[in-house]
């Protein structure tokens, strides 16, 4: 569960900080912070370390939060801004989800709004005079508005009680999300220096959380750092080999039903992946930021909205969003950082339910990437900084360690040997490849020094399992001495070789052809006898194609008896139906983890209600009766006689429970506006048989390639090149090979066995074009 992950918390005071002395809260059942989150959020205790950072925020001092994705960040603002006099002003750059985010707060009966440029001006000045007149407790605001005086003078005109920066990352230049308005935030310090701020992020190195305090003045902030590990996300890296039927296989045996995301780098494979998908019979949407925007934003919301759908998407997704029941990351492509793989992966299980984090890795990856290094905008010192940033992710792809340990060490912090990651489970070995890496190596020496040539991984290949093909011949590589000098491996597996050669720098690749030349390291594994330690994965084929049971429909609903299972459903379609007459996602009205508690308890009353995690007083109020219908309706101890109001706070009920899924909550005053597009369930196949012939591609062991210290370094030195373009900003095309015909999304039926790795060469693995745009939220 996320509650073990964050209890080992270790709250940071930046080293000059004084002690901060925070408000007289008194004990646990009186303070207003507790009372809040109890009565309005419906929680009965504080995550981690919320307490602390809540006092800190409500005396008056200023915090740096750094929180694993989903670790409970928005209530350490939300509270303060509850607590203290005045309105909590909130910068997010999640245009898109600001409604949502306002919904969900006025849910609970929290008064908030937002301004940003999504907005009519009529809608615009409503919210202003609602700021000016105190009527509201939360404000979301843009970044890009605090650029306007009009923004500023507005802010004068009323009281504020916290500034919250949400999603602080986007201030850091060399972050995968910079954000330049977020540089023009350490305004709100120096115009409002009463007001304490918070900034919040969950992604952030050593490095980034001193680039974040700096830029945005709070470096004597108190600073505190949760726990990073998310021990519900199960993390698994695998060979890529056909990676669309790998994904389908995985969906299909282990996450059917479920809602998910693939990441993809390109538009182009996104579109394609969603089709492939949704024709196998999984339903999925693309987002990417070629869409416009009301596809986009169209999509986006189903994806809120339903239940089991796919988005297949590129990294523009995801920031922020609150939907608590992603159950699998996919990443079908190499993520260009360790920062961004993680935030992706903690996309999933924030409700603290068993997800997966699965991606699949190969060859083909490291040459694209470290390509676009080497094409892309910036001087030396940028390049260098993106390598770095590769060679972490790629350290962590051909580990045999403990992934999580990796993960966690990568963010400064320790772990154990986890047993819910892939080298955990099975774990991959380690062996000498000296040998096979000195025969890589001294062909490409051969063919460069004896002819004059270099040549991608395909043709080094060749030459080395002595595969007399056209190409071959034409240039009489078959008269080399090392032709045919490396039998003892097949091919799959000598690409597995080069693969772990580049990510261990003992090889590099160049140009649009991606050919491969030798490295100043490559001398020592050729003349200097330096020992090769490469990975071998472990066969999995087997373990994949072992049927799974069946899968009960999700796993929200894997611990109940059968009759709670019925109840749980119940509620669902109840949740369903009320959430679609309101227009917000069904998680807006209930979590599935608070559905399933009253599956179980079965409360009788509105009273008894008032126990269970995740209904506070407003949500009581609004839905209170709705549940206890469809208990009562469902045969559980709830009789329409027991649902008397107990607390008196709420009247009585207003007759007998209807048959079915019970009367759904009256209409919700909070927004009328938005259509409810929700649909019911989404149907899926079960449990589809079909295997990954996975790779038994072999690997390397290698020490983490980049370690905080060095990146450090390398973004102190950024310091100077202010208001630049982001680092990992667009791509234009690299190499237009085009995907293979035969493998065309939609186009063939699901394999039920998946061809044999090799037979697939990998010239032919498309690249992606790279015609990703900057991160994109609106
Ligand atoms: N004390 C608590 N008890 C129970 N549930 C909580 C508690 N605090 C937060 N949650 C729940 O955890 C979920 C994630 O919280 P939140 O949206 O604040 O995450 P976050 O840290 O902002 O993540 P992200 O980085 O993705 O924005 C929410 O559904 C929230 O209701
Ligand atoms: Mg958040
Ligand atoms: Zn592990």
């Amino acid at each position: 569960m996320l509650s073990d992950g964050v209890r080992r918390i270790a709250a940071v005071s930046a080293p000059e900080v004084e002690s901060v002395t925070v408000g007289n809260l008194g004990d646990a059942g009186n303070d207003p912070a507790h009372q809040v989150l109890r009565k309005t959020f419906g929680y009965d205790s504080f995550r981690g370390p919320q307490r602390d950072i809540v006092e800190q925020v409500i005396g008056g001092g200023d915090a740096l939060v750094l929180m694993p994705t989903g670790g409970g960040k928005s209530l350490c603002y939300q509270i303060p801004a509850l607590v203290r006099p005045g309105v909590g002003v909130v910068i997010s750059p999640l245009i898109a989800l600001m409604q949502d985010q306002v919904d969900a707060l006025n849910a609970v009966g929290v008064r908030a709004g937002f301004l940003n440029s999504t907005q009519f001006p009529d809608e615009r000045r409503t919210v202003e005079a609602q700021f000016v007149a105190g009527e509201l407790d939360v404000l979301y605001l843009a970044p890009e508005r605090l650029r306007l005086d009009s923004t500023a003078s507005l802010l004068d005109r009323g009281k504020i009680s916290v500034f919250a920066i949400d999603e602080a990352h986007c201030v850091s230049q060399w972050g995968h999300d910079f954000r330049p308005d977020y540089l023009g935030l350490s305004m709100l310090h120096e115009r409002w220096p009463d007001v304490p701020r918070i900034a919040l992020t969950a992604t952030a190195t050593e490095a980034t959380r001193k680039e974040i305090a700096e830029r945005l003045d709070l470096t004597r902030a108190k600073h505190f750092v949760a726990s990073f590990d998310r021990p519900n996300i199960q993390y698994r890296i695998e060979g890529k080999n056909r990676p669309e039927h790998q994904l389908l296989s995985f969906i299909q045996n282990e996450h059917a039903g479920d809602a998910g995301i693939v990441y993809c780098l390109s538009r182009n494979s996104v579109e394609k992946t969603a089709a492939f998908l949704t024709a196998n019979g999984v339903e999925a949407v693309p987002y990417h930021a070629g869409l416009d925007n009301r596809t986009r934003a169209t999509n986006q919301a189903r994806f809120l909205r339903e239940d089991g759908l796919v988005v297949v998407a590129t990294i523009a997704f995801g920031m922020g969003i609150d939907k608590p029941d992603v159950r699998f990351v996919a990443h079908l492509d190499l993520p260009k950082s360790v920062e961004g793989y993680y935030q992706e992966t903690g996309r999933a299980g924030r409700d603290g339910q068993p997800s997966t984090a699965w991606m699949v890795y190969g060859l083909s990856d490291v040459v694209q990437q470290r390509k676009m290094i080497d094409s892309s905008d910036g001087d030396a010192m940028h390049r260098r900084q993106l390598q770095l940033h590769l060679d972490a992710m790629l350290a962590l792809c051909e580990t045999v360690q403990c992934r999580r340990v990796q993960l966690l060490a990568y963010f400064g912090q320790q772990g154990e040997r986890c047993g819910n990651c892939d080298t955990c489970l099975n774990a991959p070995e380690s062996w000498d490849g000296t040998v096979p890496a000195q025969k890589v190596l001294s062909t490409v020496l051969r063919l460069k020094r004896e002819r004059g040539q270099s040549f991608g991984a395909g043709h080094i290949v060749d030459i080395l399992i002595g595969k007399r093909n056209p190409k071959v011949e034409q240039h009489a590589h078959h008269e080399l001495k090392v032709f045919g000098i490396g039998t003892e491996l097949r091919d799959i597996e000598w690409r597995g070789v080069i693969r772990q050669l580049l990510a261990q720098g003992l090889l590099a690749v160049h140009g649009d052809y991606g050919v491969l030349t030798l490295t100043e390291a490559s001398n020592q594994v050729l003349f200097e006898k330096r020992e090769v330690m490469l990975r071998r994965e472990p066969e999995r084929a087997k373990a994949a194609r072992t049927p799974k049971p069946a899968k009960a429909s999700r796993l929200a609903a894997a611990d109940l008896s059968k009759s709670d299972t019925d109840l749980f459903e119940k509620l669902r379609a109840w949740r369903g139906a009320t959430a679609k007459e309101q227009g917000v996602p069904a998680y807006v009205v209930f979590h599935d983890a608070t559905l399933r508690e009253i599956a179980t308890r079965k409360p009788a009353t509105l009273a008894d209600l008032a126990g269970i995690s995740g209904i506070g007083e407003n949500k009581r109020a609004k839905y209170g009766e709705g549940v206890l219908e469809v208990i009562a309706a469902a045969g559980g101890t709830a009789t329409p006689a027991a649902q008397v109001d107990s607390t008196g706070l709420f009247g009585s009920p207003d007759g007998p429970a209807e048959a079915g899924a019970g009367r759904p909550a009256a209409k919700s005053s909070t927004n009328g506006r938005r259509s409810a597009d929700a649909r019911g369930e989404t149907s899926s196949p079960a449990g589809a048989s079909g295997s990954a012939a996975v790779s038994p591609a072999v690997g390397s062991r290698f020490a983490a390639a980049s370690s905080p210290t060095a990146r450090q370094d390398a973004s102190a030195a950024h310091g100077s090149a202010g208001g630049s373009t982001a680092p990992e900003s667009r791509h234009t095309s690299g190499s237009g090979a085009s995907p293979s015909a035969g493998r065309r999304a939609g186009s063939t039926p699901p394999p039920s066995n998946f061809a044999a790795a090799d037979e697939i060469p990998w010239p032919d693995e498309a690249p992606p074009d790279f015609d990703d745009l900057p991160p994109d939220y609106q």
